[in-house]
């Protein structure tokens, strides 16, 4: 066949089309979701997907760094693809420094990442988040997590869990062990929980230099266990901290049910700039993250100067379509009007015109097709109705309209087309 070679037929790798059911679902979620945001006080906001890429590279981790999408424009420039909307929003917090804060922010948009594509991992991807920047009260990071969940809900994901965890409460057990030196390894192993046994994680721990005993209860207290549990150990650790997860607590117990959050500490953000509290959501059997977030204290004084606490959260849109199972969702035409000859198209139109200004989407025929060949088409398409105008029907005065659902047919008045709009 000529034409173009498959791999050019393709999006480039890592990166998909949206064809108009995979388009609509996309939209469902779009506005399941803003509607979410939307009713908790946030606003929208969307910047440039082409960045600075000093800026991107300020504070996103070596690991995010390497994954930036960079390139130089004709002037020189050197500008890079945002690889998640939580930066960009800080850089524009920078020049907008008089906004009224706390600024509630939320998105619905493309992000890329020059990661190794597989199932679930994308060089292009959506993200809905939101971010609340300006506020250090436990009560934000309690109104970020009921944001999130409520989002996870909306969408109709049900058996869904929320994993916390603190670096500070990692760091502070690790410094009352004694192994503090060994942070980057234990991080690294615990990061490892999910995918390797008791033993193995362990393992790694005692390879980097950790005494077997050490590795041993590091990971049992690691072990998930309830945000109850986790006040109790947090503030055996550190008072200060156990006070602020003491509230957090009481605040995020008023307004969700907590069986939805564990604390884990073995969740290890992949982003550098986070501060405090963090966490990521798990849906069902997928077993990559469908969404995560924290705190990031120090971020927007890196760009503007200002100190600003800051927290939020992004969902990875595809992937929650994957574990909520939605694939796509087809939008059938509600008339398809045909006509035998020319004579018929001034009805056509303005029978059309008419049904379209009552909110239906209409099509009339181009006069390429008899009517066999329709009939195959708009069931192929997704048709509810078809009307057919004839010289018979034209003489009677009326209009012949195809019911495809219910497989009736009923003749109309086509004076009930040309009433006053
Ligand atoms: P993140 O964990 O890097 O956080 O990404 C958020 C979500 O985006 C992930 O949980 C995942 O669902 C999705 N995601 C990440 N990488 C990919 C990929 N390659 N393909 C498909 N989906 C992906 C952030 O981006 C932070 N900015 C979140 C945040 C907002 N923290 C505070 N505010």
């Amino acid at each position: 066949m000529s034409g173009l070679p498959d791999y050019l037929r393709r999006p480039p790798r890592g990166m998909r089309d949206w064809l108009p059911p995979q388009f609509y679902a996309l939209r469902h979620m779009e506005e399941t979701l803003s509607k979410v945001a939307e009713a908790f006080g946030y606003r929208r906001v969307e910047t440039p997907v082409v960045e600075h890429f000093e800026v991107l590279a300020k504070k996103a981790g070596q690991e995010v760094v390497n994954e930036i999408y960079y390139f130089k424009d004709k002037a020189g420039r050197d500008l890079g693809l945002r690889f998640d909307m939580t930066v960009p929003i800080a850089r524009v917090i920078s020049y907008n420094l008089s906004l009224p804060r706390p600024i509630r922010w939320y998105y619905f948009t493309k992000v890329f990442r020059y990661d190794e594509p597989q199932h679930g991992r994308y060089r292009e991807f959506y993200q809905f988040g939101i971010e609340l920047i300006g506020s250090a009260s436990p009560r934000a990071d309690a109104e970020v997590l009921q944001v999130f969940t409520q989002a996870l809900d909306a969408v109709g994901a049900r058996s869904y869990i929320v994993k916390i965890n603190d670096r500070r409460v990692v760091d502070k057990l690790l410094e009352r062990l004694g192994v503090s030196a060994y942070r980057d390894v234990i991080y690294r192993a615990l990061d490892k929980k999910l995918k390797l046994s008791r033993e193995e994680v362990i393992k790694l721990m005692a390879e980097g230099g950790v005494s077997l005993d050490t590795a041993e209860r590091i990971y049992d207290i690691a072990e998930e266990m309830s945000i109850d549990e986790a006040v109790n150990v947090i503030t055996k650790l550190d008072s200060g901290l156990g006070s602020f997860y003491n509230k957090l607590l009481k605040y995020l117990e008023a307004a969700v049910s907590l069986d939805k959050f564990r604390f884990d500490m073995s969740i290890v953000r992949g982003l550098d700039y986070y501060t405090g509290m963090v966490f990521e959501a798990f849906a069902g059997e997928y077993k990559l993250a469908v969404g995560g977030g924290g705190r990031y204290d120090d971020l927007l004084e890196l760009y503007s100067g200002v100190k600003m606490p800051a927290l939020g959260f992004a969902i990875g849109v595809e992937r929650l379509m994957e574990a909520v199972g939605l694939e796509g969702v087809e939008k059938p035409l509600d008339y398809y009007i045909y006509i035998f000859d020319d004579d018929a198209y001034p009805h056509a139109v303005a029978i059309a015109k008419r049904l379209r200004s009552a909110g239906y989407s209409v099509v009339v025929e181009l006069g390429e097709k008899n009517l066999k060949e329709v009939f195959e088409y708009i069931l192929k398409i997704g048709t509810r109705y078809l009307i057919i105008i004839g010289k018979k029907e034209l003489e009677k005065g009326v209009v012949k309209i195809r019911d495809l659902q219910r497989r009736e047919e009923f003749e109309k008045p086509l004076s009930e087309f040309y009433g006053t709009t």
